[in-house]
């Protein structure tokens, strides 16, 4: 299961690389809008990673008993950072479409600023989940 957690995990990194590249351009002003079928599916295919990573997650952390991982403060911590993934991604679905619309220059300040927050916000959270990872056991 170990396996099918981390296969899942390198997926869905090449799929965020790609994807945060790409937002980096519109960001940059390379890009002017980004294209909204593409991003739409992007967008899914991460999701399905996330939850493919809870479920493969959780078959593993079942096997290891409730108390144990109750006790394992590194364990909570990671769930932590995965609720906000989550909240996260559902904060991404719901903004990504200024990025179908207009260039980043022409945002909102505001908007701007939710944007920037959410990537950052996801790209550390995935970085602390995985060194959380290896730290587990
Ligand atoms: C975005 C989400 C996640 C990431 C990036 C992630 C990453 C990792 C990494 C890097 C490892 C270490 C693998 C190794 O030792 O080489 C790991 C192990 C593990 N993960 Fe996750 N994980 C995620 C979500 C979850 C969730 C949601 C759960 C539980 C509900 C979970 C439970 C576990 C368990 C129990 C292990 C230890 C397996 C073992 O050593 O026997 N993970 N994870």
């Amino acid at each position: 299961m170990l396996t099918i957690h981390l296969t899942i995990l390198s997926l869905t990194i090449l799929v965020i690389i790609f994807s945060d590249f790409n937002g980096l351009l519109w960001l940059l002003g390379r890009k002017q809008q980004l294209s909204k079928k593409l991003f739409t599916v992007l967008h899914w295919l991460v999701s399905i990673g996330l939850v493919g990573m809870i479920l493969t997650g959780g078959y593993m952390a079942y096997g290891y008993g409730t108390e144990a991982l109750f006790k394992n403060y590194v364990f909570g911590t990671k769930m932590f950072f995965v609720a906000m993934l989550v909240i996260n991604a559902y904060l991404i679905g719901k903004h990504m479409h200024l990025s179908f619309e207009k260039p980043f220059k022409e945002l909102s300040r505001k908007e701007k600023q939710v944007l920037m927050i959410s990537g950052l916000v996801s790209t550390s959270a995935w970085i602390i989940i995985f060194v959380l990872g290896k730290m587990l056991f």
